[in-house]
């Protein structure tokens, strides 16, 4: 598999066209970046773990029966996956009150949540990633009633799946954001990555940060939390 013209540059990873028209490749950056892009940093070694762990994430998955793109991984940062049109959506799972939830409900961070809650947000930098919801997402064409359903029941499959397996590595699965695409079929397929960039990450027992937020909210202990998090999953 060899990397072609590069298709798009992210906040955080490359994506490269190949000699198969059904696979791109993705490269994993080591750049961070927060608040939609305000806060600009490093995080030393991040590319690798985000690919390892997001590969590690797609192969539990695939076996418990959830459609990923991952195809396969091709050296530390990089990764060979299905092309799919990206369906502008992020969606995010909370099991926990942390972060934009606890500032817009006044709930204190670590609030279990009585049922799990499901927010989608639109791809959109120049807006902010806005909050929408079902209506928007219809009204906007951005997402078929079909398609809507079908991802928040993979979401919250995805949820109990990784509430588990997180469960047994000693963390507690706070809240996460997952994208989706759509392949030349037509199926809808989870897409992205699953990093502490894209997840948050606490120790059950001290509860201690081992997520992005370190590097939000400068905490210091960034690179070894990500290290401590491939330590547990055993890369
Ligand atoms: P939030 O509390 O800032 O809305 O974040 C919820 C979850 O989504 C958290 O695990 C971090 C993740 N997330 C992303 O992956 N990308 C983003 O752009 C944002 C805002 C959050």
């Amino acid at each position: 598999m060899q990397k072609k013209e590069l298709l798009y540059e992210g906040k955080a990873k490359k994506v490269y066209k190949t000699e198969d028209p059904e696979v791109y490749i993705v490269s994993y950056k080591d750049d961070a970046t927060a608040f939609n892009g305000l806060k600009k940093g490093t995080i030393v070694g991040k590319g690798v773990v985000n690919n390892q762990m997001s590969n590690f994430m797609f192969r539990l998955l695939e076996k418990q029966g959830i459609p990923t793109h991952y195809v396969e991984e091709l050296d530390e940062r990089e990764t060979a996956v299905k092309r799919v049109d990206i369906v502008p959506l992020e969606v995010i799972v909370r099991n926990k009150a942390a972060g934009s939830l606890s500032k817009r409900l006044g709930l204190a961070e670590g609030t279990q949540m009585k049922t799990t809650v499901l927010e989608f947000s639109y791809k959109n930098d120049d807006l902010g990633d806005p909050m929408v919801n079902d209506y928007h997402i219809l009204a906007m064409g951005l997402a078929t009633r079909e398609e809507i359903d079908q991802i928040a029941s993979m979401s919250l499959k995805i949820n109990d799946l990784m509430i588990e397996f997180f469960r047994s590595v000693n963390v507690d699965l706070i809240d996460f954001k997952l994208e989706f695409g759509k392949t030349s079929d037509g199926a809808i397929i989870l897409a992205d990555e699953i990093s502490p960039d894209t997840c948050r990450f606490w120790d059950v027992n001290t509860g201690e940060k081992l997520d992005k937020d370190r590097f939000r909210r400068d905490m210091g202990g960034v690179e070894e939390a990500y290290a401590e998090m491939m330590k547990r999953l055993g890369l």
